[in-house]
């Protein structure tokens, strides 16, 4: 593993005591509707096998769950011991399974739906090629993936305070895969949508039809 990689994983499993607790006062909230929206915008199935990447301490995996009335099948990854830990303590029923999204332990065609939220820009350009790939081939053919980001942020200062957050991440090199997100993207599925929220700060890219 990489020192970048390392240095982003220690950083979670510090962090993960106050990530939730941080996230609410940080965005007042905001970023739970957001993700009951990424959630809403997966049209989940009582069967459908579920996959959330980079799943942090839960949050989406669990609304997951909830959202098919704990019918559908759960898995939540991610490489932060420390993140899973509170997840777990958050929820018994989905599955979590440590390991990183560049290496997926799971059969090829196994996931209806893949989520990945507020993870993504923070992965190094090459993992997001190695990611992408293994999602796809995670993916059923009829498959689709859903990321949730930050919108890059207009106003030069925040725009700034944002750059500054990537790279202190180690993923500075992300603004250039966010200036051709789509066309990347498309490179791995049939179909690539982008929906922006309502205040105009996130988005969620929706991919379908993983490309064999
Ligand atoms: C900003 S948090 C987002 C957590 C969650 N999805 C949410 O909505 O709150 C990013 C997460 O990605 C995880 N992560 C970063 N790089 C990873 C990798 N290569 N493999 C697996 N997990 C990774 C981190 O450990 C962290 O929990």
């Amino acid at each position: 593993m990489n020192l970048r990689k390392s240095y982003r994983k220690a950083y979670y499993n510090l962090f993960s005591h106050m990530y939730d607790k941080f996230v609410e006062l940080h965005s007042r909230d905001r970023r739970q509707r957001l993700r009951d929206w990424l959630v809403e915008m997966a049209n989940l199935k009582p069967e459908d096998r579920v996959l959330d990447i980079c799943t942090g301490t839960g949050a989406v995996a669990i609304k997951a769950l909830n959202a098919t009335r704990e019918r559908a099948f759960v898995v939540g990854v991610d490489f932060s011991r420390g993140m899973l830990s509170r997840a777990r303590e958050k929820s018994r029923k989905v599955n979590w399974v440590q390991a990183d999204v560049t290496l997926l332990p799971f059969k090829d065609n196994s996931f209806d739906v893949v989520f990945c939220a507020y993870g993504f820009y923070e992965l190094k350009d090459r993992e997001k090629y190695l990611a992408l790939k293994e999602i796809c081939r995670v993916l059923k053919p009829s498959g689709k993936f859903l990321i949730m980001e930050h919108e890059e942020p207009k106003h030069p200062i925040i725009k700034l305070l944002y750059r500054i957050r990537l790279a202190t991440i180690g993923s500075l090199s992300s603004k250039k895969f966010i200036k051709r997100e789509l066309e990347i993207i498309s490179q791995f599925f049939q179909k690539v949508d982008k929906i922006l929220s309502f205040s105009g700060n996130s988005k969620i890219i929706i991919a379908e039809g993983p490309r064999p």
